[in-house]
C-alpha cells in the first residue's frame, strides 16, 4: 500500500454517501456523490516532503458523460479534473494530475463542478 493514500470512504464527505454496491472498489466502498454542483469528497495527504506530487483518483462513471471536478490544495489553486465514463460502475479507472503540496497535511478537495455530480470515488493516491 502507498504511503501516501486515502479511501474516499474515509475522508470529508459533503453532499455524497458511502456506498458498496457496484463491486471492484478498494477498502470498504466508495462515495457516491450526491449528482448536485458542489458536492465534494476532501482528501488528507500527509506528503514527506513540499513541491510537485502527482496525485492519482480512482473513480468509476457508468455514463457517457464527462463528469468534471475542481481540485484545490488547502482551497486554492484549483484545477479542472476531468472524469470520462469508464464504460460501467463497476468499471474502475485512474486519472492523474500534478499539483503542488507543503510537507505535512494537505486537504485535497475534490467539487462536483456539473449537476450530474462527480464520478463514484475509490481513493486518492499521492
Ligand atoms: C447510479 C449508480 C450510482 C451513481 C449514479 C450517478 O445510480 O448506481 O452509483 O452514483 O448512478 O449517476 O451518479
Ligand atoms: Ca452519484
Amino acid at each position: 500500500v502507498p504511503a501516501l493514500e486515502q479511501e474516499a470512504e474515509n475522508a470529508t464527505i459533503s453532499q455524497g454517501v458511502v456506498e458498496s454496491n457496484h463491486a471492484g472498489f478498494s477498502g470498504t466502498g466508495f462515495v457516491n456523490y450526491d449528482n448536485v454542483i458542489g458536492s465534494s469528497v476532501e482528501y488528507t495527504i500527509n506528503a514527506d516532503s513540499g513541491g510537485e506530487h502527482e496525485l492519482t483518483f480512482r473513480y468509476a462513471n457508468g455514463t457517457t458523460v464527462d463528469r468534471p471536478v475542481s481540485v484545490t490544495v488547502d482551497g486554492a489553486n484549483a484545477q479542472t479534473v476531468s472524469f470520462p465514463g469508464t464504460g460501467a460502475w463497476t468499471t474502475w479507472q485512474t486519472r492523474t494530475l500534478k499539483v503542488t503540496l507543503h510537507a505535512g497535511s494537505n486537504k485535497i478537495k475534490a467539487t462536483a463542478t456539473t449537476a450530474n455530480g462527480g464520478p463514484n470515488a475509490d481513493k486518492l493516491t499521492a
